[in-house]
């Protein structure tokens, strides 16, 4: 029996590859995609949702709701010199043989509802079933959570990408840029109470796509998600192979939707985590209490946090889903 899921997301290259992932994983079935501002606008983010949509032949497609507009109490920065001014990498920018964009405006058809709404509503229909995978900043979970915390309690898991553990962050020297764009969501969140499972740094900077593989590899492939992953990464690794020796594309947000599909990918060790929101250098820092002492001499555990992953068997199933041809 498939797993139900609901993916909130803020389109964003990885964030793609993760709902590719999702989508073509028969473990899951993928009840809904709820959208939220982070690597680009909310808006962005659900348009970017029903371009990926369309790169997959069969529908009925899981209904997509817009959430929120902007953090918490941040202003909204976007990582568009990560992901690109469109999140995927620009892909206005490809033309089809006869000059037809390869990527055309996709039919964007968000639910009447909101993401909170819907999120209820599939929790009320499905209770104690649904795992809630989070791929961007914790707005939405943050609010549903304000809104109707009893509701809430009826997920089954959270599974979420984001926090710096053991590891320096990606947007300042401690946080993550998911934790760092709303701290005050991702606090909520961590002292919810509900099941997390925490997807940080420490191990999906160990899962990387390699321009050398997605070139030699991927692309010979010819299919439509292998040219898909050519042209959506292209952007953002033409700025790592500047500043990297191996340039790649960090495989975060699929990491994610892989422990949902085998949760034997991840070692998870039950920690104490919470958010840093006051802190002049810390702010949006996950600090985990790691001091080997005895259990009831520290705060209990929150969250199952990920401190291993099986990188080579992630890389394989990704790449069997993604690109069947291509896996080693
Ligand atoms: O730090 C990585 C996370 O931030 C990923 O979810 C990526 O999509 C960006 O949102
Ligand atoms: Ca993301």
């Amino acid at each position: 029996m498939p797993i139900r899921v609901i993916i909130d997301t803020d389109p964003g290259v990885d964030d793609a590859l993760a709902l590719l992932l999702g989508l073509l994983s028969p473990e899951l079935q993928v009840e809904a995609i709820t959208t939220v501002c982070g690597n680009v606008s909310v808006d962005m983010a659900t348009r970017n949702v029903f371009r990926v949509l369309s790169l997959l032949a069969e529908k009925p497609w899981p209904p997509v709701a817009r959430g929120a507009d902007r953090p918490l109490k941040n202003e909204l920065k976007t990582a568009a010199a990560v992901h690109g001014e469109d999140g995927l990498g620009n892909l206005e920018r490809y033309q089809l043989p006869d000059s037809s964009p390869r990527y055309p405006d996709p039919e964007i058809l968000p639910a009447p509802q909101g993401a909170i709404p819907l999120l209820f509503n599939l929790l009320d229909r499905f209770p104690g079933e649904i795992s809630l995978i989070a791929l961007g900043p914790l707005t939405n979970l943050a609010q549903a959570i304000l809104r109707d915390p009893g509701r809430m309690q009826q997920v089954g898991e959270i599974i979420l990408m984001g926090g710096a553990i053991g590891v320096p962050g990606n947007v300042t020297p401690v946080a993550e840029f998911n934790i760092y764009t709303d701290p005050e969501a991702a606090q909520i969140v961590f002292r919810s109470g509900l099941p997390l499972t925490v997807v940080p740094l420490d191990v999906t900077r160990q899962v990387r796509l390699t321009r050398k593989a997605i070139l030699e590899e991927i692309q010979p492939l010819g299919t439509r998600i292998g040219q898909f992953i050519v042209d959506s990464t292209a952007y953002s690794l033409e700025l790592f192979e500047r500043i990297e020796e191996i340039p790649a594309i960090t495989l975060h947000d699929p990491l994610a939707v892989g422990v949902a599909v085998d949760p034997s990918l991840l070692n998870l060790k039950p920690l104490f985590v919470d958010v840093e929101i006051q802190g002049e250098m810390t702010r949006g820092m996950t600090v985990a209490d790691l001091r080997p002492i005895a259990a009831d001499l520290k705060a209990k555990p929150n969250a199952r946090v990920a401190r291993t992953v099986d990188g080579k068997r992630f890389l394989n199933l990704f790449r069997e889903r993604l690109c069947p041809e291509s896996s080693s």
